[in-house]
């Protein structure tokens, strides 16, 4: 008798999930086949590939990690960089009205891997004419005190 309850149970259960796990998928294969050509036709909800994920800054500039910003800029960023003008690399004044925060540190941070998955980083590649972004090694700590430096140029 216990057997035959057992069986029923693992029966239900397995039905139940692997029922539910299925149309789950399909429902997944449906949304995506709906979803626009461009998942990231909108940068706004684009926050790039790598260890950083979506996050939100908040609203006051912090003073103390722009300072520190913009010293690992200077050393490490203006070889490519202006902040106002284009030059071996874009010109990262007003780039939070163009990027999210965590695609700016992304970048930063696993530029190999943005421009090989993220439509926006192989639209840049090919627009900066193959020069590749170089990763100068930031550690998360530095590349966030970079992005508060960015929001003050
Ligand atoms: C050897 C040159 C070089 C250096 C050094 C360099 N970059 Fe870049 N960077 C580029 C190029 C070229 C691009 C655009 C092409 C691409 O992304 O493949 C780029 C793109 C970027 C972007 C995306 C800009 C946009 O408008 O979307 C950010 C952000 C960025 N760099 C930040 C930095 C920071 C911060 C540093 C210093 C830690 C740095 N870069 C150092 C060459 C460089």
């Amino acid at each position: 008798m216990k057997g035959i309850y057992l069986t029923f149970l693992i029966a239900v259960v397995g039905f139940a999930c692997g029922g539910g796990g299925q149309s789950k998928i399909d429902q997944i294969k449906e949304q995506s086949a709906m979803a626009p050509a461009d998942p990231y036709a909108s940068w706004e909800s684009n926050h790039g590939v790598g260890p950083i994920k979506a996050f939100e800054l908040p609203a006051e500039v912090d003073q103390i990690l722009v300072t520190n910003g913009k010293e690992v800029y200077e050393a490490k960023c203006t070889a490519c960089h202006k902040a106002e003008k284009r030059f071996i690399g874009p010109a990262p004044k007003d780039i939070l009205s163009r990027r999210t925060p965590a695609w700016v540190m992304n970048m930063i941070l696993n530029p190999e891997e943005m421009v090989q998955k993220d439509p926006m980083a192989k639209q840049l590649l090919i627009d900066y004419n193959g020069s590749p972004m170089a990763n100068q090694n930031l550690t998360e700590e530095e590349a966030r005190a970079v992005l508060e430096y960015f929001r003050t140029l």
